[in-house]
């Protein structure tokens, strides 16, 4: 297990760095270039262990993605991958379990492309994917004809967990039509039930309560996937569709998510000026930009066109004095990756933060409402734990040192890691292997623009 020890910054942080691309963006990407009909090139690929995760399991159905490993002397988010697609109906039986590992959307996403096929497959997943619920996946594609078991959740009664076992659809037989009301604003949700929607015989009606992100569907656009929405609900009516589209090229976008945590720790260390590049800011992503910019943060967009659909931008960031704020409502599902590393802000900002809204954190990674009201109260921020967020009193001068654990969850490891900067001595960070599921050069990084951060283990 390795750990991190973060000095604080003796100096401000200082540059102009690429971030990983965007994760969500890579999962839909090998997806829809492994359906379609020949050859796609994805570039930019970062290598983030969750997106090696779905291209592991879509190599063992069939469609072939080049290379398999990095080249180890690639830099940033230069990697370029080739997929031959099998078409949407190509896909074969793995012959092996298909292991998402820490990959909630690899997971999600996969249940709803497998309940289509006419062959079974079992989905396993690391220890803290084993305990994520899947009800909310699993629910509405059985009402839709799928068969899928579960492990019994440990904790909840009549949720279900992996390993699940997606049986087989048995010949001439075909999911049916669906109308679903999801009660969480959910983008792995709806883009399984729409992956499921392009096998279904009849159309796929979903609704979630406020808009969550929208890549599947602008994909699916781009694509000719009938497709249609209108604002929380989409349609799709694949009767008449010909079931089919060729390869493309895309270009993944910077991630916003990763960005985030620089950008936050330009606000924090005084000084700073950091540049983040090519980053993805399509509007079901951003609720951390307007959070920065209604807590007064230093903050500049300078919009850079469009790639695939999705719009990029420059973010320029520089320290500013941060005042405290209220987070709820549709921003929270508009930045919900982000709301740790936003409670480091919160902790650096004058007066006290609400966050509110927010439960959908304690199935994620780790219980991230638990894990940040730990991690803050280690750095010596006084915080409460409420069932739906958390109550933060922002704290000048320096913090404490702290030895916390990230409880596998890297983006409690990467706030933890930006708190550091300003503590009073090194800080300790433990376990912190998972921080490559979403941003392999974190460290690196931060070095970059100035850090000093030991690796240690
Ligand atoms: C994701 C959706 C979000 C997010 C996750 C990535 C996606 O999960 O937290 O990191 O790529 O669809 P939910 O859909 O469960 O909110």
């Amino acid at each position: 297990m390795t750990d991190l020890v973060v000095h604080p910054a003796e100096a401000a942080l200082a540059g102009s760095v690429p971030v990983p691309s965007d994760k969500s963006i890579g999962h839909r990407s090998l997806l829809f270039a492994s359906l379609a009909t020949g050859k796609s090139r994805i570039r930019g690929f970062s290598w983030a262990d969750d997106n090696v995760a779905t291209a592991d399991a879509l190599r063992a159905m069939g469609a072939r993605i080049h290379p398999e490993r990095r080249d180890p002397g690639e830099s940033g988010a230069a990697g370029e991958l080739t997929v031959d697609g099998v078409g949407l109906l190509g896909l074969r039986a793995p012959g092996r379990v298909l292991d998402c590992g820490n990959s909630g959307t690899s997971m999600r996403l996969f249940l709803g492309l497998l309940a289509a096929q006419p062959f079974e497959t079992t989905l396993v997943g690391d220890a803290s994917l084993s305990r994520r619920p899947m009800m909310r996946v699993i629910g509405p594609l059985r009402a839709r004809g799928a068969k899928i078991d579960g492990a019994p959740h440990p904790k909840k009664e009549g949720e279900v967990t992996a390993p699940l076992r997606i049986h087989g659809l048995p010949e001439g037989t075909y999911l049916g039509p669906l109308e679903h009301e999801s009660p969480v604003s959910s983008a792995q949700v709806k883009s399984a039930i729409l992956l499921s929607g392009m096998y279904a015989h009849g159309p796929t009606y979903f609704r979630e309560p406020t808009l969550s992100r929208d890549h599947t569907e602008r994909m699916m656009e781009a694509l000719g996937v009938p497709l249609r929405t209108m604002g929380t609900m989409v349609e799709l009516d694949p009767a008449g569709w010909r079931g089919a589209w060729d390869g493309f090229d895309i270009d993944i976008p910077g991630d916003v998510s990763a960005a985030a945590f620089l950008l936050v720790a330009a606000q924090l260390v005084p000084g700073s000026r950091v540049t983040t590049r090519g980053v993805g800011v399509n509007p079901t992503r951003v609720g951390v930009l307007e959070t920065l910019r209604d807590m007064g943060a230093g903050l500049s967009i300078e919009p850079s066109g469009a790639r695939n659909g999705e719009p990029i931008a420059e973010i320029h960031a520089w320290a500013a004095p941060l005042r405290a704020t209220t987070l709820g409502g549709e921003r929270v599902a508009r930045g919900i990756d982000e709301v740790p590393i936003t409670c480091a802000l919160a902790a650096r900002a004058a007066g006290v933060t609400t966050i509110r809204d927010a439960e959908e954190l304690r199935v994620k990674e780790s219980d991230r409402i638990a894990t940040m009201a730990h991690v803050l109260k280690a750095f010596g921020v006084s915080c409460e734990e409420r069932p739906d967020g958390l109550v933060i009193e922002g704290r000048e001068g320096p913090l404490e040192p702290a030895d916390v654990e990230s409880k596998g969850d890297h983006r409690i490891a990467m706030t933890a890691a930006v708190l550091a900067l300003v503590a009073r001595g090194p800080s300790r960070i433990r376990d912190v292997d998972c921080v490559t599921t979403s941003f392999p050069r974190f460290v690196g990084t931060l070095r970059a623009l100035g850090a000093r951060v030991d690796v240690e283990g």
